[in-house]
């Protein structure tokens, strides 16, 4: 089914997903904070990224860098003179906007326009502002979040917060050279925080302040990377598919020369049909040698790779996959969600794929007032948190709602123990309730059999 994006607030907030950042001092805009449902959710697209893209290949070294990093790096990035976006303002009220924001809301499409370009365009169709004002010249905003770091105000050292995990890779290039001696091709991975001052943070967690990236940089001969960048390509795919992200709502966007980052020669962006429209979900980018060789001559530590066999020096080239935690998120909710008929009843299911889903199964004692179900429970419970630790316990209302309360985490599966696990039928003694998420089907298994078949949904 279609679903909204305020369908999938509601539920993220409802069950402990995700709420909005300090909701008690009224929010903080641009930033969200996770409950119990909402990390496990996160961990569990870390965890298949991670052994993806990193631990399952023998040309990948995994690091977790420093979220602040000086002036000086983002000067070498580029990050300071062009991680910009346009900006206008309401020339009465002094309200901000993203200038190629307002074009797209008045239907005109900013690919590929300059500054000046928009400017035009938003003067020509007469817009004004929400407030019924004129807009102001624009300018561009950078996006980085600056830190000054020290105590004291003339020795204070100008940091910034990284605008993309990126750059903690490549200012230790040298340092993964030196400790592990790797061949061209190998790459760096690494899974953290991203901060960008964005002018108009909206549509939940799809444009954010802080954010979380999973990115590699693969770091490559330069004749080879068309060769890798096709590589990752299908890797992206692969993983898109393993979440549960359909790839027919996944579209690959070669992007033009006008609408790169200012490292790319290549780039495609991976779009999803999300529930506000078809957008940028990952990218991956052809940084070229752009971000070693400007390191390089910015720090005057030469980023260079000893080819042994042709006894030269080389820079290596980059590919790049980006992937945002934040919209993974998003998209995989997105597309579980749905509402369906069942026992006569309308409920709301997350068909969330058994690997991503927060919690595993559910275990139940039919009665919560029969000491010896509940014990019999707690006991099939632990047997099950050998297989998988996330095996949640229910014992609250009626067990018509507490399978509803899973279906709406996106549970796979829940287990209910009654009379006859405990003997009095002789032939089920020891046989338990499955009851599967997705259909309201229900079989009576052995506890072993449970086990297994929760331990194959998870392989
Ligand atoms: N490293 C690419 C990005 O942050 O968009």
């Amino acid at each position: 089914m279609s679903v909204t994006l305020e369908q999938i607030v509601s539920l993220a907030k409802r069950r402990g997903f995700v709420f909005p950042g300090s909701e008690i001092y009224g929010g903080l805009a641009g930033t969200f904070d996770y409950g119990p449902h909402g990390v496990a959710l996160k961990n569990n697209l870390k965890a298949l990224w991670w052994k993806r893209f990193v631990e399952e290949r023998d040309d990948m070294y995994g690091v977790d860098a420093s979220l602040i990093m000086p002036a000086r790096v983002w000067e070498a990035s580029g990050h300071t003179e062009t991680f910009n976006d346009p900006l206008v303002s309401d020339a009465k009220t002094g309200e901000r906007y993203r200038l190629d924001h307002v074009l797209e809301g008045a239907g005109i499409d900013p690919a590929g326009m300059s500054l000046e370009e928009m400017w035009s365009a938003l003067q020509e169709k007469g817009l004004k502002t929400l407030a019924g004002n004129a807009y102001e010249q624009p300018t561009t905003f950078n996006l980085l979040f600056p830190v000054t770091m020290g105590a004291s105000k003339d020795s204070a050292t100008l940091a910034y917060l990284r605008g993309e995990t990126a750059q903690g890779m490549f200012v230790n290039f040298k340092n993964i050279i030196d400790a592990y001696h790797p061949k061209l091709p190998f790459g760096m991975g690494q899974i953290g925080k991203a901060f960008r001052n964005e002018i108009a943070p909206r549509e939940f967690v799809f444009r954010l302040r802080e954010l979380e990236q999973m990115e590699v940089e693969y770091f490559v001969s330069p004749e080879s990377w068309k060769a890798s960048f096709e590589e990752w390509l299908g890797i992206m795919r692969s993983y898109a598919e393993e979440i549960g992200i359909p790839l027919e709502h996944l579209h690959e966007k070669e992007i033009g020369d006008e609408d790169r980052a200012h490292y790319s020669e290549r780039t495609i962006d991976f779009e999803y049909d999300f529930p506000t429209g078809t957008k940028e979900l990952w990218g991956l980018a052809y940084r070229t040698d752009y971000d070693l060789s400007r390191h390089g001559e910015y720090s005057g530590t030469p980023l260079v790779y000893i080819d042994e066999e042709k006894k030269e020096k080389v820079v290596p080239h980059v590919i790049e996959p980006s992937l945002g935690i934040e919209r993974t998120m998003l998209a995989v909710l997105a597309a579980a969600y749905d509402e369906d008929e069942l026992g006569g009843e309308t409920r709301i299911v997350l068909r969330l794929q058994p690997k991503v889903a927060p919690v595993k199964a559910m275990v139940s004692p039919l009665l919560k007032n029969k000491p010896e179900l509940v014990e019999k429970a707690k006991e099939v419970r632990m047997l099950l948190k050998k297989v998988h630790p996330a095996i949640a316990w229910d014992d609250n209302g009626n067990i018509g709602k507490r399978y509803r309360r899973q279906d709406e985490i996106g549970t796979p599966f829940c287990i209910t123990i009654d009379f006859d696990t405990l003997g009095e039928t002789p032939d089920l003694k020891d046989t338990v309730t499955l009851r599967h998420r997705d259909t309201g089907e229900q079989e009576r298994l052995s506890i072993e059999d449970v086990a297994e078949k929760i331990r194959l949904a998870l392989a």
